[in-house]
Protein backbone atom coordinates (compact mmCIF):
# COMPACT_ATOMS: atom_id res chain seq x y z
CA UNK A 1 0.00 0.00 0.00
CA UNK A 2 1.27 3.38 -0.86
CA UNK A 3 1.92 5.71 2.15
CA UNK A 4 -1.05 8.11 2.49
CA UNK A 5 -0.68 11.60 3.38
CA UNK A 6 -1.60 13.41 7.17
CA UNK A 7 -4.27 16.16 6.03
CA UNK A 8 -7.69 18.14 6.91
CA UNK A 9 -10.68 17.88 5.09
CA UNK A 10 -10.62 20.98 4.07
CA UNK A 11 -7.69 20.43 2.27
CA UNK A 12 -9.01 16.88 0.42
CA UNK A 13 -9.47 18.35 -2.59
CA UNK A 14 -6.04 19.13 -3.22
CA UNK A 15 -4.92 15.51 -2.96
CA UNK A 16 -7.35 13.91 -5.59
CA UNK A 17 -6.57 10.53 -6.29
CA UNK A 18 -4.13 10.26 -4.04
CA UNK A 19 -4.31 8.08 -0.45
CA UNK A 20 -4.93 10.36 2.67
CA UNK A 21 -5.13 10.03 6.42
CA UNK A 22 -7.41 12.18 8.06
CA UNK A 23 -8.35 12.37 12.02
CA UNK A 24 -11.50 13.05 12.73
CA UNK A 25 -14.97 12.41 14.63
CA UNK A 26 -18.09 10.73 13.41
CA UNK A 27 -21.08 12.76 13.27
CA UNK A 28 -23.52 10.00 11.28
CA UNK A 29 -22.87 6.34 10.08
CA UNK A 30 -25.49 4.88 7.47
CA UNK A 31 -25.34 1.52 6.65
CA UNK A 32 -27.10 -0.74 3.70
CA UNK A 33 -25.29 -4.13 4.88
CA UNK A 34 -22.83 -3.96 1.77
CA UNK A 35 -21.92 -0.01 1.98
CA UNK A 36 -21.33 2.03 5.02
CA UNK A 37 -21.70 5.49 4.69
CA UNK A 38 -19.47 7.48 7.32
CA UNK A 39 -20.27 11.74 7.97
CA UNK A 40 -16.62 12.93 9.71
CA UNK A 41 -15.66 16.55 10.92
CA UNK A 42 -12.43 17.47 11.72
CA UNK A 43 -13.54 21.04 12.58
CA UNK A 44 -12.26 22.75 8.91
CA UNK A 45 -14.87 20.53 7.34
CA UNK A 46 -16.99 18.07 6.58
CA UNK A 47 -16.70 14.50 4.35
CA UNK A 48 -17.98 11.63 3.87
CA UNK A 49 -16.19 8.39 3.38
CA UNK A 50 -17.54 5.22 2.30
CA UNK A 51 -16.62 1.78 2.68
CA UNK A 52 -17.69 -0.83 -0.02
CA UNK A 53 -17.50 -4.17 2.38
CA UNK A 54 -16.20 -6.09 -0.57
CA UNK A 55 -13.39 -4.05 -1.27
CA UNK A 56 -12.69 -2.79 1.71
CA UNK A 57 -10.42 -4.88 4.61
CA UNK A 58 -12.42 -6.83 6.98
CA UNK A 59 -10.67 -5.14 10.03
CA UNK A 60 -11.56 -1.88 8.70
CA UNK A 61 -15.44 -2.71 7.83
CA UNK A 62 -15.92 -4.01 11.27
CA UNK A 63 -14.37 -0.37 13.27
CA UNK A 64 -16.36 1.11 10.71
CA UNK A 65 -19.55 -0.52 12.40
CA UNK A 66 -18.84 -0.49 15.93
CA UNK A 67 -18.37 3.63 15.82
CA UNK A 68 -20.75 5.74 17.70
CA UNK A 69 -21.53 9.30 17.16
CA UNK A 70 -18.44 11.50 18.13
CA UNK A 71 -16.44 8.97 18.20
CA UNK A 72 -12.68 10.18 17.42
CA UNK A 73 -10.77 8.21 14.43
CA UNK A 74 -8.06 8.26 12.03
CA UNK A 75 -9.70 7.78 8.56
CA UNK A 76 -7.76 6.36 5.61
CA UNK A 77 -8.64 6.40 1.80
CA UNK A 78 -8.26 7.71 -1.31
CA UNK A 79 -9.90 11.43 -2.19
CA UNK A 80 -12.49 10.93 -4.85
CA UNK A 81 -14.55 13.63 -6.90
CA UNK A 82 -18.27 13.51 -5.72
CA UNK A 83 -20.22 16.42 -6.98
CA UNK A 84 -23.41 16.03 -4.68
CA UNK A 85 -21.15 16.55 -1.72
CA UNK A 86 -21.22 19.94 -0.29
CA UNK A 87 -17.65 19.51 -0.31
CA UNK A 88 -17.26 18.30 -3.88
CA UNK A 89 -15.18 15.10 -2.41
CA UNK A 90 -15.08 12.25 -0.80
CA UNK A 91 -13.15 9.55 0.29
CA UNK A 92 -13.09 6.00 -0.61
CA UNK A 93 -11.98 4.17 2.67
CA UNK A 94 -9.49 1.84 3.08
CA UNK A 95 -8.50 1.85 6.88
CA UNK A 96 -10.37 2.93 10.35
CA UNK A 97 -8.05 3.47 13.11
CA UNK A 98 -10.48 4.04 16.08
CA UNK A 99 -9.29 6.48 18.68
CA UNK A 100 -12.09 6.39 20.99
CA UNK A 101 -15.68 4.78 20.94
CA UNK A 102 -17.67 7.84 22.26
CA UNK A 103 -20.25 7.16 24.82
CA UNK A 104 -23.94 8.02 24.32
CA UNK A 105 -23.51 11.26 22.89
CA UNK A 106 -26.33 13.63 24.62
CA UNK A 107 -26.77 15.46 21.54
CA UNK A 108 -29.14 13.77 19.21
CA UNK A 109 -30.18 14.79 15.67
CA UNK A 110 -33.79 15.26 17.33
CA UNK A 111 -34.97 18.78 18.63
CA UNK A 112 -33.31 19.82 22.05
CA UNK A 113 -34.73 22.45 24.47
CA UNK A 114 -32.76 25.51 24.69
CA UNK A 115 -31.95 24.88 28.76
CA UNK A 116 -30.22 21.35 27.18
CA UNK A 117 -28.47 22.48 24.38
CA UNK A 118 -26.67 25.92 26.82
CA UNK A 119 -26.21 23.40 29.70
CA UNK A 120 -24.09 21.26 27.10
CA UNK A 121 -23.04 24.05 25.38
CA UNK A 122 -18.98 22.64 25.65
CA UNK A 123 -20.61 19.82 23.07
CA UNK A 124 -23.14 21.82 21.33
CA UNK A 125 -19.79 24.24 19.55
CA UNK A 126 -19.40 20.81 17.32
CA UNK A 127 -22.85 21.35 15.34
CA UNK A 128 -22.36 22.99 11.83
CA UNK A 129 -24.72 25.67 12.49
CA UNK A 130 -22.36 26.24 15.70
CA UNK A 131 -19.53 26.07 14.09
CA UNK A 132 -20.89 28.68 11.01
CA UNK A 133 -21.51 31.19 13.76
CA UNK A 134 -17.86 30.85 15.23
CA UNK A 135 -16.16 31.04 12.14
CA UNK A 136 -18.20 34.36 10.86
CA UNK A 137 -17.36 35.68 14.36
CA UNK A 138 -13.31 35.24 14.19
CA UNK A 139 -13.90 36.78 10.25
CA UNK A 140 -15.71 39.82 12.23
CA UNK A 141 -12.90 40.04 14.57
CA UNK A 142 -10.07 40.21 11.90
CA UNK A 143 -12.25 42.52 9.77
CA UNK A 144 -12.27 45.16 12.60
CA UNK A 145 -8.65 44.76 13.45
CA UNK A 146 -8.05 45.32 9.45
CA UNK A 147 -9.84 47.94 8.68
CA UNK A 148 -8.07 49.82 11.79
CA UNK A 149 -4.69 48.62 11.58
CA UNK A 150 -4.71 49.88 7.93
CA UNK A 151 -6.10 53.27 8.33
CA UNK A 152 -3.56 54.34 11.36
CA UNK A 153 -5.36 53.72 14.16
CA UNK A 154 -2.67 51.52 17.35
CA UNK A 155 -4.91 49.06 19.07
CA UNK A 156 -4.73 49.79 22.74
CA UNK A 157 -5.91 47.46 25.74
CA UNK A 158 -7.76 49.47 28.25
CA UNK A 159 -7.78 47.96 31.87
CA UNK A 160 -10.42 45.28 33.08
CA UNK A 161 -10.47 45.75 36.51
CA UNK A 162 -11.70 49.95 37.74
CA UNK A 163 -12.32 51.97 40.44
CA UNK A 164 -15.15 53.42 38.92
CA UNK A 165 -17.87 53.59 36.20
CA UNK A 166 -17.82 54.65 32.43
CA UNK A 167 -21.39 54.12 31.64
CA UNK A 168 -23.82 54.84 34.82
CA UNK A 169 -23.87 52.97 37.84
CA UNK A 170 -27.00 50.73 37.36
CA UNK A 171 -25.25 47.95 36.03
CA UNK A 172 -21.94 48.21 37.11
CA UNK A 173 -20.44 44.43 37.98
CA UNK A 174 -18.70 44.75 41.47
CA UNK A 175 -15.79 43.05 43.50
CA UNK A 176 -12.99 43.14 45.60
CA UNK A 177 -10.02 44.77 44.74
CA UNK A 178 -7.88 43.24 47.84
CA UNK A 179 -9.42 46.14 50.29
CA UNK A 180 -10.99 48.32 47.63
CA UNK A 181 -14.13 48.11 45.97
CA UNK A 182 -13.63 47.31 42.13
CA UNK A 183 -15.63 46.97 38.86
CA UNK A 184 -15.30 44.77 36.15
CA UNK A 185 -14.85 47.63 32.87
CA UNK A 186 -18.14 48.86 31.21
CA UNK A 187 -16.39 50.10 28.60
CA UNK A 188 -12.78 50.95 28.00
CA UNK A 189 -13.54 54.46 26.07
CA UNK A 190 -12.23 56.52 29.79
CA UNK A 191 -8.97 55.12 28.71
CA UNK A 192 -9.05 55.04 25.43
CA UNK A 193 -9.72 59.02 25.42
CA UNK A 194 -6.33 59.35 27.28
CA UNK A 195 -4.67 56.77 24.80
CA UNK A 196 -5.93 59.15 21.93
CA UNK A 197 -3.93 62.15 23.41
CA UNK A 198 -0.88 60.14 23.28
CA UNK A 199 -1.51 58.15 19.74
CA UNK A 200 -3.95 60.09 17.93
CA UNK A 201 -6.26 57.29 17.16
CA UNK A 202 -6.65 54.45 18.76
CA UNK A 203 -9.21 51.07 19.17
CA UNK A 204 -9.37 48.62 21.92
CA UNK A 205 -10.93 45.48 21.47
CA UNK A 206 -11.55 43.44 24.68
CA UNK A 207 -14.02 41.79 27.07
CA UNK A 208 -16.64 44.48 29.35
CA UNK A 209 -18.92 43.18 31.75
CA UNK A 210 -22.75 44.82 32.45
CA UNK A 211 -24.45 43.22 35.38
CA UNK A 212 -27.76 43.81 33.36
CA UNK A 213 -30.72 42.24 35.41
CA UNK A 214 -33.23 41.89 32.44
CA UNK A 215 -33.17 39.04 30.11
CA UNK A 216 -33.51 39.82 26.62
CA UNK A 217 -32.26 38.53 23.31
CA UNK A 218 -29.72 41.11 22.61
CA UNK A 219 -28.05 41.44 26.42
CA UNK A 220 -25.00 39.64 27.57
CA UNK A 221 -23.21 39.90 31.32
CA UNK A 222 -20.16 39.77 29.13
CA UNK A 223 -19.85 40.86 25.91
CA UNK A 224 -16.89 42.28 23.70
CA UNK A 225 -17.08 45.80 22.62
CA UNK A 226 -14.52 47.14 20.04
CA UNK A 227 -14.55 50.83 20.63
CA UNK A 228 -12.37 53.30 18.54
CA UNK A 229 -11.16 56.99 20.18
CA UNK A 230 -10.01 59.99 17.71
CA UNK A 231 -8.28 62.68 18.62
CA UNK A 232 -9.21 66.35 16.26
CA UNK A 233 -12.17 64.35 14.88
CA UNK A 234 -16.07 65.95 15.21
CA UNK A 235 -19.46 63.91 15.21
CA UNK A 236 -19.98 64.31 11.43
CA UNK A 237 -16.36 62.72 11.00
CA UNK A 238 -17.25 60.03 13.77
CA UNK A 239 -20.08 58.82 11.68
CA UNK A 240 -18.13 58.48 8.27
CA UNK A 241 -16.01 56.56 9.99
CA UNK A 242 -18.43 54.17 11.32
CA UNK A 243 -20.33 53.69 8.64
CA UNK A 244 -17.55 53.38 6.77
CA UNK A 245 -16.24 50.66 9.00
CA UNK A 246 -19.17 48.79 9.26
CA UNK A 247 -20.10 48.05 5.62
CA UNK A 248 -16.43 47.22 5.21
CA UNK A 249 -17.23 43.93 8.01
CA UNK A 250 -20.42 43.22 6.25
CA UNK A 251 -18.39 42.98 2.60
CA UNK A 252 -16.03 41.18 3.98
CA UNK A 253 -18.28 38.36 5.73
CA UNK A 254 -19.82 38.63 2.17
CA UNK A 255 -16.55 37.26 0.61
CA UNK A 256 -14.68 34.99 2.97
CA UNK A 257 -17.94 32.95 4.13
CA UNK A 258 -20.37 32.03 1.70
CA UNK A 259 -20.59 29.09 2.74
CA UNK A 260 -21.20 29.40 6.68
CA UNK A 261 -24.01 32.10 5.74
CA UNK A 262 -25.70 29.54 3.59
CA UNK A 263 -25.42 26.86 6.27
CA UNK A 264 -27.15 29.40 8.51
CA UNK A 265 -29.81 30.05 5.70
CA UNK A 266 -28.95 33.45 5.90
CA UNK A 267 -30.65 36.00 3.13
CA UNK A 268 -27.42 37.58 2.23
CA UNK A 269 -29.78 40.01 -0.02
CA UNK A 270 -30.23 42.04 2.83
CA UNK A 271 -26.71 42.27 3.66
CA UNK A 272 -25.58 43.34 0.04
CA UNK A 273 -27.61 46.93 0.73
CA UNK A 274 -24.95 47.32 3.63
CA UNK A 275 -23.61 50.19 1.85
CA UNK A 276 -22.18 53.81 3.12
CA UNK A 277 -23.37 56.00 3.57
CA UNK A 278 -26.08 55.30 5.47
CA UNK A 279 -29.57 56.95 6.51
CA UNK A 280 -29.71 59.59 9.65
CA UNK A 281 -32.57 60.69 11.74
CA UNK A 282 -32.23 62.69 14.70
CA UNK A 283 -33.91 61.56 18.03
CA UNK A 284 -36.85 63.98 17.09
CA UNK A 285 -37.54 62.67 13.93
CA UNK A 286 -37.22 59.61 15.27
CA UNK A 287 -40.03 60.59 17.73
CA UNK A 288 -42.48 61.45 14.47
CA UNK A 289 -41.83 58.33 12.98
CA UNK A 290 -43.04 56.38 16.30
CA UNK A 291 -46.14 58.39 16.54
CA UNK A 292 -47.15 57.24 12.68
CA UNK A 293 -46.75 54.24 14.33
CA UNK A 294 -48.82 54.79 17.41
CA UNK A 295 -46.00 54.56 19.55
CA UNK A 296 -45.73 57.99 20.53
CA UNK A 297 -43.30 58.89 23.27
CA UNK A 298 -42.91 61.73 25.27
CA UNK A 299 -39.68 63.72 24.53
CA UNK A 300 -37.20 62.90 26.63
CA UNK A 301 -37.62 59.46 27.28
CA UNK A 302 -35.32 56.75 25.49
CA UNK A 303 -36.48 54.10 23.09
CA UNK A 304 -36.42 50.39 23.69
CA UNK A 305 -36.32 47.64 21.64
CA UNK A 306 -39.19 47.67 20.10
CA UNK A 307 -39.21 51.27 19.12
CA UNK A 308 -35.65 50.69 17.60
CA UNK A 309 -37.20 48.14 15.42
CA UNK A 310 -40.33 50.16 14.33
CA UNK A 311 -37.65 53.15 13.47
CA UNK A 312 -35.20 50.64 11.69
CA UNK A 313 -37.94 48.50 9.88
CA UNK A 314 -38.17 52.10 7.19
CA UNK A 315 -34.50 51.80 6.15
CA UNK A 316 -32.73 48.91 4.21
CA UNK A 317 -29.73 49.36 5.74
CA UNK A 318 -28.38 50.33 9.30
CA UNK A 319 -29.63 53.80 10.45
CA UNK A 320 -27.98 56.47 12.69
CA UNK A 321 -30.65 58.15 15.01
CA UNK A 322 -28.73 61.62 16.47
CA UNK A 323 -28.64 64.18 18.69
CA UNK A 324 -30.22 62.45 21.31
CA UNK A 325 -31.70 64.71 25.21
CA UNK A 326 -28.60 64.90 27.19
CA UNK A 327 -30.92 64.12 30.17
CA UNK A 328 -30.83 60.38 29.78
CA UNK A 329 -27.30 59.68 27.96
CA UNK A 330 -23.74 59.57 29.20
CA UNK A 331 -21.79 62.22 31.16
CA UNK A 332 -19.02 62.49 28.51
CA UNK A 333 -21.06 63.84 25.39
CA UNK A 334 -20.68 67.06 24.18
CA UNK A 335 -23.89 69.46 23.78
CA UNK A 336 -24.84 70.32 20.60
CA UNK A 337 -23.78 73.79 20.36
CA UNK A 338 -26.93 75.37 18.61
CA UNK A 339 -29.22 73.26 20.86
CA UNK A 340 -27.52 72.35 24.30
CA UNK A 341 -30.26 70.43 25.70
CA UNK A 342 -29.47 67.26 23.14
CA UNK A 343 -25.73 66.11 22.65
CA UNK A 344 -23.86 65.00 19.78
CA UNK A 345 -24.03 61.18 19.83
CA UNK A 346 -25.06 58.43 17.67
CA UNK A 347 -26.63 55.00 17.74
CA UNK A 348 -26.43 53.17 14.43
CA UNK A 349 -29.39 50.72 14.81
CA UNK A 350 -29.21 47.51 12.48
CA UNK A 351 -31.63 46.58 9.81
CA UNK A 352 -34.07 43.63 9.87
CA UNK A 353 -34.84 44.49 13.80
CA UNK A 354 -31.58 43.39 15.03
CA UNK A 355 -31.70 46.55 17.17
CA UNK A 356 -28.40 49.20 18.34
CA UNK A 357 -25.28 47.89 17.52
CA UNK A 358 -23.04 51.56 18.03
CA UNK A 359 -22.99 54.30 20.76
CA UNK A 360 -20.72 56.63 19.96
CA UNK A 361 -20.57 60.52 20.16
CA UNK A 362 -18.12 63.60 20.65
CA UNK A 363 -17.11 64.07 24.05
CA UNK A 364 -16.99 67.17 26.17
CA UNK A 365 -13.47 69.03 26.03
CA UNK A 366 -14.35 72.04 28.51
CA UNK A 367 -13.06 71.13 31.30
CA UNK A 368 -15.72 73.48 33.26
CA UNK A 369 -18.83 71.98 31.97
CA UNK A 370 -17.32 68.27 32.81
CA UNK A 371 -17.06 69.17 36.06
CA UNK A 372 -20.44 70.58 36.04
CA UNK A 373 -21.45 67.14 34.45
CA UNK A 374 -19.65 64.97 36.95
CA UNK A 375 -21.91 67.06 39.70
CA UNK A 376 -25.02 66.69 38.26
CA UNK A 377 -24.77 62.89 37.30
CA UNK A 378 -23.64 62.18 41.23
CA UNK A 379 -19.98 61.38 40.37
CA UNK A 380 -16.89 61.81 42.88
CA UNK A 381 -14.79 64.32 40.93
CA UNK A 382 -11.52 62.44 42.79
CA UNK A 383 -12.58 59.14 41.35
CA UNK A 384 -12.39 60.92 37.72
CA UNK A 385 -9.54 63.62 38.44
CA UNK A 386 -7.28 61.65 35.70
CA UNK A 387 -9.89 61.93 33.06
CA UNK A 388 -10.32 65.81 33.69
CA UNK A 389 -6.24 66.43 33.47
CA UNK A 390 -7.08 65.20 30.17
CA UNK A 391 -8.91 68.26 29.74
CA UNK A 392 -6.82 70.54 31.34
CA UNK A 393 -3.36 69.40 29.30
CA UNK A 394 -4.30 70.66 26.15
CA UNK A 395 -7.67 69.22 25.43
CA UNK A 396 -8.73 68.76 21.48
CA UNK A 397 -12.00 67.91 19.88
CA UNK A 398 -12.59 63.93 20.25
CA UNK A 399 -14.94 61.17 19.47
CA UNK A 400 -14.90 57.47 19.07
CA UNK A 401 -17.74 55.17 19.40
CA UNK A 402 -18.08 51.32 20.68
CA UNK A 403 -19.81 48.42 18.26
CA UNK A 404 -21.04 45.25 20.33
CA UNK A 405 -19.00 41.76 18.70
CA UNK A 406 -22.28 39.75 19.63
CA UNK A 407 -25.03 42.36 18.20
CA UNK A 408 -23.20 42.40 15.41
CA UNK A 409 -22.74 38.68 15.20
CA UNK A 410 -26.06 38.17 15.72
CA UNK A 411 -27.26 40.63 12.97
CA UNK A 412 -24.74 39.50 9.78
CA UNK A 413 -25.63 35.69 11.13
CA UNK A 414 -29.11 36.68 10.91
CA UNK A 415 -30.00 34.87 14.69
CA UNK A 416 -32.72 36.16 16.89
CA UNK A 417 -30.68 35.89 20.16
CA UNK A 418 -27.25 36.80 20.89
CA UNK A 419 -26.56 33.88 23.27
CA UNK A 420 -25.25 31.89 19.99
CA UNK A 421 -22.64 34.78 19.23
CA UNK A 422 -19.94 33.92 21.75
CA UNK A 423 -18.28 30.71 22.54
CA UNK A 424 -19.40 30.54 26.10
CA UNK A 425 -22.26 32.99 26.42
CA UNK A 426 -22.76 34.61 30.39
CA UNK A 427 -26.84 35.33 31.06
CA UNK A 428 -28.58 36.46 33.46
CA UNK A 429 -28.52 33.08 35.89
CA UNK A 430 -25.93 31.03 33.61
CA UNK A 431 -22.42 30.99 34.36
CA UNK A 432 -22.05 27.22 33.27
CA UNK A 433 -20.35 25.46 31.75
O1 LIG B 1 -23.97 52.29 23.84
P1 LIG B 1 -22.94 51.72 24.77
O2 LIG B 1 -23.31 51.57 26.19
O3 LIG B 1 -21.67 52.64 24.57
C1 LIG B 1 -20.53 52.62 25.33
O4 LIG B 1 -20.22 51.79 26.13
C2 LIG B 1 -19.58 53.72 24.93
N1 LIG B 1 -18.62 53.93 26.02
C3 LIG B 1 -18.88 53.33 23.65
C4 LIG B 1 -17.91 54.36 23.18
O5 LIG B 1 -18.31 55.44 22.76
N2 LIG B 1 -16.62 54.06 23.23
O6 LIG B 1 -22.49 50.30 24.22
C5 LIG B 1 -21.95 50.16 22.94
C6 LIG B 1 -22.46 48.91 22.28
C7 LIG B 1 -23.97 48.87 22.08
O7 LIG B 1 -24.35 49.56 20.92
C8 LIG B 1 -24.21 47.38 21.95
O8 LIG B 1 -23.91 46.95 20.64
C9 LIG B 1 -23.18 46.79 22.89
O9 LIG B 1 -22.19 47.77 23.08
N3 LIG B 1 -23.78 46.43 24.19
C10 LIG B 1 -24.10 45.18 24.55
N4 LIG B 1 -24.00 44.01 23.89
C11 LIG B 1 -24.39 42.88 24.53
N5 LIG B 1 -24.85 42.86 25.79
C12 LIG B 1 -24.95 44.01 26.50
N6 LIG B 1 -25.37 43.96 27.77
C13 LIG B 1 -24.57 45.24 25.88
N7 LIG B 1 -24.54 46.53 26.26
C14 LIG B 1 -24.06 47.23 25.23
Amino acid sequence: MTASVQTTISEAGSHVGRQVRIGCWLTRRRSSGKIQFLQLRDGTGFIQAVLVKEETPADAWQAASELTQESSLYVTGVVREEPRSPSGYELAATGIEVIQIAQDYPITPKEHGVDFLMDHRHLWLRAPRQRAILRIRAEIVSAIQHFFDERGFTQVDPPILTPSSAEGTTNLFHTKYFDEDAYLTQSGQLYMEAAAMALGKVYSFGPTFRAEKSKTRRHLIEFWMIEPEMAFVDHEQNLRVQEQFVSFVVSRVLDRCRQELETLGRDTSALERVQAPFPRITYDEALELLKEDDMALPWGEDFGAPHETAIARRFDRPVFITHYPASFKAFYMKPDPNRPEVVLCADLIAPEGYGEIIGGSQRIDDPALLEARFAEHGLAPEAYGWYLDLRKYGTVPHSGFGLGLERTVAWICGLDHVRETIPFPRMLYRLYP
